[in-house]
C-alpha cells in the first residue's frame, strides 16, 4: 500500500462499541507504512485502552487537554494545534452521533474535537451508531453539514448492530476505510505514474579555477516546481546548477551540476524516459572561449575575456524530442508576449512561462513570481503569488493540456 507510505495520520476515536476495531485500523495503517497518532474522547476510554493503541501506533496516545509528564505532578498541555498541523489526514473512526453533532456545530469539549477544529488536512469521518440514530434527520443533517465543510464521510455499513438489530449504522470495516483513503489519495495525485524532469538554478561557466560567469538565479522556481510535482505524485528528477536550496520532499532525485554542458549531459541520461521536461534553469548564454587551468594573476592585466555562445539546452532538446511535453521559461524585459511566443516556436516547445522582468519586483531570489503561461492556443495570466502556489497552477495547465 505505497500510497500510505510515510503519511502522517491522526486517528480520533470516540465512544462507540466499534472502538474495539480501532486497534485493527491502527495496525493496518502502520502495516501500510503510515505514521499514526491517536486521540481519544474520554468516553472512548470505556471501550479501548490507550496502552493498546500506543503499543500498536508506537506513539503516545492522548485523551485530555493536559497530562502529567513529570515527577512534580505538573500538568502539561497537549497541543492540539500541533497535532492537527502534523497530520496529512485525520480519520475519526468511530464517530458517534454526539461527536458528529459537536463537529457540525464547532463544539469543543474534548481533545479530539479541538484537533478536528484545528485540522487543515482532509478529514475522514466514519459514523458508528444504531440504525435509527443513523437515520435520524438531525444526524443526517449533521453529516451533510460535515460534507459541506469538505470532510469525507465513510458511509456506515449494514449488518448486525450492538443492539441486536440489523441495519445501517456499523462503522465501515477498517480494511474498507484504508481502501477509501487510498482511493482518495490517488485522486489527489494527478501526476501519479508520470516521470518529470526539471532543471533549476544558474549555470556557472568557469574562467579559471576560481572565477566564473554566472547569474543571479536562486533556483527557487525550479525547486518549487519539483516540490509541487512530487506532491502531486510524480517521480521527479531535479537537475540543478549551483544553489543553496534544499529539497523538502525526499522522493525528489536531486542532481547537482555546475556548467550548462554538465546540465545537458545529465538531462540526456533521463530525457528519453520522461513525460514532461520543464526548463526553469537560467542557463548562461555565454561561455569563456578558453578555460585558464591556472588562476589568472592580477599582474597578467587581463582586460578582456573573450566569450562564445553556450549550448542552448532547450533548443537541442526541442530538436530531439519524441513524446516529451516541453515547457520553457522566458525572461523578458520588453515585448514579452512576442519574444516568449517566438521562443516557444523556435525551441519546439509545448508551453512557455513568461517572466516579466520589472524594476519594481526582483524575481531572482524572491519567493514570489507572476507571469503568463503561453501555448500555441492560449495565454493565461497569473497574478503575483508564491512560487510554490504558481507551480501548482502551472501543473494544472500542463495536466489539462498534455
Ligand atoms: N535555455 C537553455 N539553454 C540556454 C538558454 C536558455 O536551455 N543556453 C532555456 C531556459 O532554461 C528557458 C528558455 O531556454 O527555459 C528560455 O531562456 P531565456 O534566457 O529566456 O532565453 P534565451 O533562449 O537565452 O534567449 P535570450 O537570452 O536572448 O532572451
Amino acid at each position: 500500500m505505497l500510497a500510505l507510505q510515510g503519511k502522517k495520520i491522526l486517528l480520533g476515536v470516540s465512544g462507540s462499541i466499534a472502538a474495539y476495531k480501532s486497534p485493527i485500523l491502527v495496525r493496518l495503517l502502520i502495516k501500510s507504512g503510515a505514521d499514526v497518532k491517536v486521540v481519544l474522547t474520554p468516553s472512548a476510554l470505556d471501550f479501548v485502552t490507550p496502552t493498546t493503541l500506543s503499543t500498536l501506533s508506537k506513539n503516545p496516545v492522548n485523551s485530555s487537554f493536559t497530562e502529567i509528564k513529570d515527577e512534580e505532578d505538573n500538568p502539561e498541555w497537549n497541543n492540539h494545534v500541533e497535532l492537527s498541523l502534523w497530520a496529512d489526514f485525520m480519520i475519526i473512526a468511530p464517530a458517534t452521533s454526539n461527536t458528529i453533532s459537536s463537529m457540525a456545530s464547532a463544539r469543543c469539549n474534548n481533545l479530539l474535537l479541538a484537533c478536528y477544529l484545528s485540522a487543515k488536512c482532509p478529514v475522514f469521518v466514519a459514523p458508528s451508531m444504531d440504525l435509527d440514530m443513523y437515520k435520524h434527520p438531525g444526524n443526517q443533517e449533521n453529516l451533510t453539514k460535515l460534507e459541506s465543510f469538505g470532510n469525507i464521510i465513510l458511509e456506515s455499513e449494514t449488518g448486525y448492530l450492538a443492539s441486536g438489530l440489523k441495519g445501517k449504522g456499523r462503522m465501515m470495516e477498517p480494511s474498507n476505510i484504508i481502501k477509501r483513503i487510498v482511493e482518495n489519495i490517488k485522486n489527489e495525485f494527478p501526476l501519479k505514474g508520470k516521470n518529470i524532469l526539471i532543471s533549476a538554478g544558474p549555470t556557472y561557466e568557469k574562467i579559471d579555477p576560481v572565477r566564473f560567469i554566472g547569474n543571479f538565479s536562486s533556483g527557487k522556481m525550479g525547486f518549487s516546481l519539483a516540490e509541487a510535482a512530487a506532491n502531486l505524485g510524480a517521480k521527479v528528477t531535479l537537475i540543478s546548477g549551483p544553489s543553496s536550496l534544499k529539497i523538502l520532499n525526499n522522493s525528489i532525485n536531486l542532481i547537482n551540476v555546475v556548467s550548462a554542458n554538465e546540465m545537458y549531459n545529465e538531462i540526456l541520461k533521463y530525457f528519453f524516459n520522461i513525460d514532461i521536461f520543464i526548463s526553469a534553469a537560467a542557463v548562461s548564454d555565454f561561455i569563456p572561449n578558453e578555460f585558464h587551468h591556472l588562476k589568472i594573476k592580477k599582474s597578467q592585466k587581463l582586460n578582456e575575456i573573450s566569450l562564445k555562445e553556450n549550448i542552448d539546452i532547450l533548443f537541442n532538446l526541442g530538436k530531439i524530442k519524441t513524446n516529451q511535453y516541453l515547457v520553457g521559461f522566458a525572461l523578458e524585459s520588453n515585448d514579452g508576449d512576442k519574444n516568449a511566443y517566438n521562443k516557444l516556436i523556435n525551441k519546439n516547445l509545448d508551453a512557455i512561462f513568461l517572466n516579466i522582468l520589472s524594476d519594481k519586483q526582483n524575481i531572482f531570489n524572491s519567493d514570489y513570481n507572476h507571469g503568463k503561461y503561453i501555448t500555441r492556443k492560449k495565454s493565461i495570466s497569473f497574478k503575483l503569488t508564491t512560487k510554490l502556489d504558481l507551480s501548482y497552477k502551472i501543473f494544472e495547465q500542463i495536466i489539462n493540456d498534455s
